[in-house]
């Protein structure tokens, strides 16, 4: 048996060095003022026993890992017609590029891209106030992680309301399509606000541990989805959820995983443990750089992996 709390430590002490690598955010300029020089690691296991190390209790702007418990709440919603307004399949483009919705009618290549992430909050609103939709999702994610205190940062939702051209873009070319059936400022609106949902490495980790645990998290003893619909959830993030990063991610660390532009990684290593890090520093694609190298770091000292 590994012992995990020294598996976390041996990562921090060879990650310290490197903290402060890569570029932190800067189109959303709330997210621009993070201090690259931090770096936290938490890991819940099925058994219930909490692992962590560095920066793990600070709260961080979670962004596009949020697309995770949207898309669990839109299948709770509507199931599988869900796909009839996205898809399953990579992309292979960057978070928020316009180029494949012209040629697929429309239609996001999948719920995790910024466009098809869009199209799941419009499923989510479902003739409610955009308040209401956000209101939901924040219960959600409270009752998943069993912690009251959990809350979305208004700075960053207003600073990226406020510059969010390209994802106004987006909504409009998808409205256009008739793939939007609220206004496009409703729609953003809770997009906006749940990537703007702030939580610490433990409360992520936590409120994830349903999806490597079939579909339960067994510290709350809450039955959130099937096991069926865990194991697909937890596809989906292996083969999209880090944009045109997934085939490397998939490669180096071997589990299914989200990024956000935060410098958050959620990962799943099912029925083992779920994981999260945290480190604002981005490489290329937007996702983090330490996060991703800690977990490769945690997925060859411990043997997890899909494979
Ligand atoms: O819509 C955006 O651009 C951001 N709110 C979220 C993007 C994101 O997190 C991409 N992740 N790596």
């Amino acid at each position: 048996m590994t012992d995990l709390q020294a598996t976390l430590d041996s990562i921090y002490s060879d990650i310290l060095p490197r903290v402060g690598e890569g570029k932190v955010a800067d189109y959303i300029p709330e997210l621009a003022k993070v201090d690259p020089r931090q770096f936290g690691m938490a890991i819940v296991t099925v058994d219930g026993k909490v692992y962590r190390v560095g920066d793990a209790g600070i709260a961080f702007s979670i962004q596009s890992i949020s697309k995770v418990f949207m898309l669990t709440l839109a299948l709770g919603k509507v199931g599988e017609s869900l796909w009839k307004r996205v898809g399953r399949e990579p992309s292979g483009s960057a978070f928020n590029s316009i180029v494949q919705l012209e040629h697929e009618s429309g239609i996001p290549r999948n719920p995790f891209i910024n466009a098809g992430a869009i199209a799941v909050s419009d499923v989510v609103m479902a003739g409610h106030a955009p308040r209401e939709a956000i209101g939901e999702l924040l219960r959600f994610v409270r009752y998943l992680a069993d912690d009251e205190s959990i809350t979305i940062d208004d700075k960053v939702a207003r600073s990226e309301t406020q510059t969010g051209y390209r994802n106004v873009a987006l909504a409009n070319f998808m409205r256009a399509y008739r793939n939007l059936d609220h206004p496009v400022d409703h729609v953003l609106g809770v997009y906006f606000h749940q990537c703007a949902l702030a939580m610490s490495c433990e409360q992520l980790a936590r409120a994830g541990l349903f999806l490597a645990a079939r579909g339960s998290n067994p510290m709350t003893g809450h039955s959130v989805v099937s096991p069926k619909r865990a194991r697909r959830i937890n596809a989906l993030m292996l083969t999209c959820g880090h944009y045109d990063g997934s085939g490397d991610f998939a490669y180096h660390v071997g589990l299914p995983g989200k990024s956000g532009v935060g410098g958050g990684i959620f990962a799943v290593a099912p029925g083992i443990a779920s994981i999260a890090v945290w480190s604002p520093g981005l490489n290329k694609v937007g996702n983090s750089q330490l996060g991703a190298v800690a977990l490769e770091m945690l997925a060859a000292r411990t043997g997890w992996s899909v494979f």
